[in-house]
């Protein structure tokens, strides 16, 4: 794959690559009306808090496109996942630009406000590359080991990445890099992982889940690098399920956890983690097995990390404390 984007502007629509296919096919799929954004989205065609976000804002441009009225179309998408707050932030841009713009301009305005969220959103991630490739440089004469979670590389987001942003710049920096990737049961989304490194030639290797406190235990780990799909104003992350117990195993490890993410995932209006919506999925992804039969099954998407066991967060704007995070409210 010589172009890692994941929307493009395409005619009367969208493109995006189907992630619910990866990695065994790599397809395209056109989106051309509201439903077709939103079910994308619900379905996990496109996935990751930062790519969410842009879909749902090119699907508001769709959706007025077909005469929908944005009131209807901003529903609609919120209404895709919870847990993402790029979503609602994107969707929030949307309404305030729209309702800024005249009617008869609406259709065009929407679709160049989709385009610069999703081109900021790729600025962003450049800037969150550079500015954690320094944590990467830690070590001589080896390479050094990020133990990753989910998939917050280039696929999650337009470009680039957020957790896997820095692997990348560090690998273009010619820096020697190695990346544990967790399973991440029960979607497998660290197989998208997997399948992005092996495409950028970096050195990596797939574990389970519960083999990652084995691997921080033993010292095999120099740092750990997760994306977020909401932060609290306290600085709680939300990320994949999963992600808490990676941090547990570093706090008690000593080894340095990081966020990255961009500014466009900090939820200043939720005050802390207990109070972000979490995502509660269906007892199918865990299964068919299980599904068939008659345990009952609770399926969180996404678990809380609390500040204090985050060593930093990586946004666009440097490498931010978790708890100081207020001084950025706009
Ligand atoms: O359910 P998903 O696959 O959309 O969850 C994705 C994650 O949890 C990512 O880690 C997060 O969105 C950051 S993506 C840059």
């Amino acid at each position: 794959m010589s172009e890692p984007r994941t929307i493009a502007e395409d005619g009367d629509g969208v493109v995006i690559l189907d992630q619910t296919r990866l990695p065994a096919q790599t397809a395209f799929v056109r989106l051309t009306t509201l439903d077709e954004a939103a079910q994308a989205i619900r379905d996990m065609r496109v996935r990751g808090a930062p790519l969410i976000g842009a879909t749902a804002a090119y699907g508001v441009a769709l959706a007025l496109r077909e005469g929908v009225p944005l009131a209807k179309a901003i529903d609609v998408l919120a209404a895709t996942r919870p847990t993402a707050v790029n979503l609602r932030w994107a969707l929030e841009r949307m309404r305030r630009v729209l309702a800024e713009s005249a009617v008869a301009e609406r259709r065009e305005r929407a679709c160049d406000e989709a385009r610069a969220i999703a081109r900021e959103d790729e600025e962003a991630n450049a800037a969150i590359g550079r500015n954690g490739l320094p944590l990467l440089q830690i070590v001589e004469h080896r390479p050094v080991r990020v133990m990753t979670h989910c998939n917050a590389g280039w696929l999650a987001t337009v470009a680039h990445g957020t957790a896997l942003a820095p692997v990348y710049a560090a690998r273009a920096a010619g820096d020697d890099v190695f990346v544990w990737v967790s399973e991440t049961r029960p979607r497998n989304q660290g197989l998208l992982t997997a399948w992005e490194l092996r495409h950028a030639n970096i050195p990596h290797a797939l574990i389970a889940d519960n083999a990652a406190g084995l691997l921080i235990m033993r010292g095999e780990v120099d740092l750990v690098i997760v994306g977020a799909d909401r932060i609290a104003g306290n600085g709680d992350v939300a990320n994949k399920v999963g992600t808490y117990l990676k941090a547990l195993a570093a706090n008690v490890h000593g080894v340095p956890f990081y966020v990255a993410a961009p500014l466009s995932t900090i939820d200043f209006d939720c005050p802390e983690g207990a109070a972000i919506p979490i995502e509660e999925r269906d007892a199918a992804e865990l299964g068919e097995k299980v599904s068939r039969g008659d345990t009952p099954v609770v399926n969180p998407a996404f678990d809380i990390t609390p500040a204090d066991l985050i060593t930093g967060i990586i946004t666009e704007q440097g490498i931010l404390p978790p708890t100081g995070l207020a001084a950025l409210r706009r």
